[in-house]
């Protein structure tokens, strides 16, 4: 009897450890480990990423296996998380990949996590219906390490149109909540407390990038200089106006991510809109982007949140995409940092 095509996902590329299993299309398990242990330092310490990675990996994909009902040996093929992201969390990820395939001689596919946040919108989950974006569709990805436009025509076949230069929109959350004494990960922080501030009291500097392209240092030195020079004349003034701050950098960030999308939904046409990574979680954002959508007519998907973050749910279905049309990959495959998605 023929095994139905059954993916172990991997994914480990930044601070969460994830593993889960595809069986004939279907995401039937995502584990999700993230770790608490960078709390204490307002951003993730790479060195700290990937020992926690090795703590949680067999666990996470002990569980992942179980919840599914799936035993490691009616796996199919593992697919992996190999960059962009941390080379020493990637790393772990990737050595245990290759040692699950060798054990249980099975193929391996690599994936990039950039093309898995897209096509996260195409995750099926048993007895929900998948509403998703048809071809082509435009992808903002906002995340703690990524902020890109990407046109997508097909699911392996994606063209990146616009991204960050240095920080991104992320970044730009969770440095600024830094500076205001909120804890990490600052961006959901912010968005609690930016529902009882008002956004128009105070404004900061946007970029001036041509084209495509974001900026977000800028802003956060704006952020810091500005807080500065008030808390100079008032030590309370971040304690007064905590709420007010918080709506005020929010919406700054939403304008920034709002003018590209429009200009890149303008110039190519599309307006089948889709929004991934951690930051499409924001709910300033996603007010936005409805609001967009109802003037121009768009049509707009935001996979759910257990899917909008970093999971493995992403990388087996992009894995399973890979696996018919037949892109595996060596024992040498090495994960890297940073890559487009060409
Ligand atoms: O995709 P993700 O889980 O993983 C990384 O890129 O590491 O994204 C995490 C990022 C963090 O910067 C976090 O502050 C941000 O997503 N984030 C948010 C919200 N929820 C998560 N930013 C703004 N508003 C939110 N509600």
């Amino acid at each position: 009897m023929e095994r139905k095509i059954t993916i172990l996902g991997i994914e480990s590329s930044c601070d969460d450890t994830s593993a889960a299993v595809l069986q004939g299309g279907v995401v039937l398990s995502n584990v999700i480990a993230s770790q608490k242990v960078h709390e204490a330092y307002g951003g993730v310490v790479p060195e700290l990423a990937s020992r926690a990675h090795q703590q949680n990996i067999i666990p996470v994909v002990s569980e992942a296996l179980k919840r599914a009902g799936v035993e490691a040996k009616e796996v199919t093929a593992v697919a992996f998380t190999r960059g962009p992201g941390l080379l020493g969390s990637l790393l772990v990820g990737v050595s245990f990949a290759k040692g699950f395939a060798i054990a249980n001689r099975i193929p391996l596919i690599e994936v990039n996590h950039l093309q898995a946040h897209i096509l996260a919108n195409f995750i099926k989950e048993p007895g929900v219906e998948n509403r998703h974006p048809s071809f082509p569709f435009l992808t903002l990805l906002v995340s703690g390490g990524n902020s890109q436009l990407i046109v997508v025509r097909d699911y392996l076949d994606m063209e990146m149109i616009g991204q960050t230069i240095d920080d991104a929109a992320g970044e730009a959350f969770d440095k600024c909540a830094k500076v205001m004494g909120l804890p990490y990960p600052g961006g959901p922080v912010i968005d609690r407390l930016a529902k009882e501030g008002d956004a128009n009291r105070f404004t900061f500097n946007k970029p001036q990038i041509p084209g495509l392209d974001y900026s977000f240092s800028g802003l956060k030195t704006s952020f810091l200089y500005f807080l500065r020079d008030r808390l100079k004349e008032n030590p309370h003034f971040i304690q007064e106006n905590l709420n007010d701050l918080c709506a005020s950098l929010q919406k700054t960030v939403v304008d920034i991510l709002m003018s590209k999308l429009k200009k890149a939904a303008k110039q190519t046409g599309i307006r089948q809109i889709a929004i991934g990574g951690g930051v499409s979680a924001n709910s300033a954002l996603q007010q936005a982007v409805h609001d967009e959508a109802a003037r121009a007519g768009w049509e707009v998907f935001i996979p759910r949140l257990g899917f909008s973050v970093d999971n493995a749910g992403m990388v087996a279905t992009t894995g399973y995409y890979k696996y018919l049309a037949g892109q595996f990959i060596g024992l040498d495959a090495a994960p890297f940092a940073r890559t487009t998605l060409e």
